[in-house]
């Protein structure tokens, strides 16, 4: 026997279409913008430490939780990440694009970049590389693996400490990132993130019901 199905009302009743693009093909290159671009501190085994921005970067997984850089070998940074396996990734912002651009273009082998952009260096807690003071979340890394890509080698790693800014937590412990008006890098431009256009999982909330209620932790949506 057939049971009759309710009509549900859902957020897509009134779904407007979203036109479709007529496209050129190219050949392959890299094209999933935007990324993060955030300044990866770095040190060697004698403690002399360098800033690099990496926009070749994402988290890998969530438990453990791991992260990955890419870097060419011929990077100055690139050598201490061998030699110490770790580094630390400090996110960006809109007040800290110019120092993003210029860790980005000049190279640490002459240049002390903490000292010419008057950055303040953290001790971190589990790794020799410092945390960039001014950046709102440090992620302290240890590298698992290197896979020798081609152009860059892939850097994985576990996340070993996060440290979150305190300006940036409401009296009931959430971490709001947004207030630090993260930076984000596309196609050779940075851009910040104005405007909110939905919330993780919005598409099928009730109308009505609150947003998702965010974990104390700040480790973001949990996928
Ligand atoms: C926005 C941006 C993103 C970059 N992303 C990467 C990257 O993912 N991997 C990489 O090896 N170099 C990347 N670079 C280039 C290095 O940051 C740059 O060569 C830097 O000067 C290297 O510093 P170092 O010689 O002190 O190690 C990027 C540069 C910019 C401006």
């Amino acid at each position: 026997m057939q049971r009759k199905m309710k009509k549900q009302r859902t957020n897509h009743d009134n779904l407007k279409r979203v036109s479709v693009y007529h496209k050129q093909q190219w050949k392959p290159g890299n094209m999933v913008y935007p990324v993060p671009a955030v300044m990866v501190t770095v040190a060697d085994k004698e403690g002399r430490d360098n800033i690099i921005t990496v926009a070749w970067t994402g988290t890998v997984c969530t438990n453990p939780p791991m992260v990955y850089i890419s870097v060419r070998p011929e990077r100055y940074s690139y050598h201490m990440i061998q030699e110490t396996g770790e580094f630390v990734i400090n996110l960006t912002t809109r007040e800290l694009t110019y120092a993003t651009d210029y860790c980005g273009v000049v190279s640490g082998r002459q240049t002390d970049k903490f000292e010419v952009l008057k950055l303040t260096r953290q001790r971190a807690s589990k790794v020799k590389p410092p945390l960039i003071g001014e950046s709102p979340v440090n992620i302290e890394c240890k590298v698992s693996q290197c896979l020798k890509l081609g152009s860059h080698h892939m850097f994985l790693a576990e996340v070993v400490s996060v440290h979150i800014s305190e300006q940036y937590m409401d009296p009931k412990g959430k971490f709001h990132l947004e207030q630090a008006q993260p930076m984000v890098y596309s196609h050779g431009t940075y851009y910040g993130l104005e405007h909110v256009l939905g919330t993780f999982g919005y598409s099928v909330r009730k109308a009505g019901s609150p947003a998702r209620k965010k974990r104390n932790q700040p480790s973001g949506t949990k996928k």
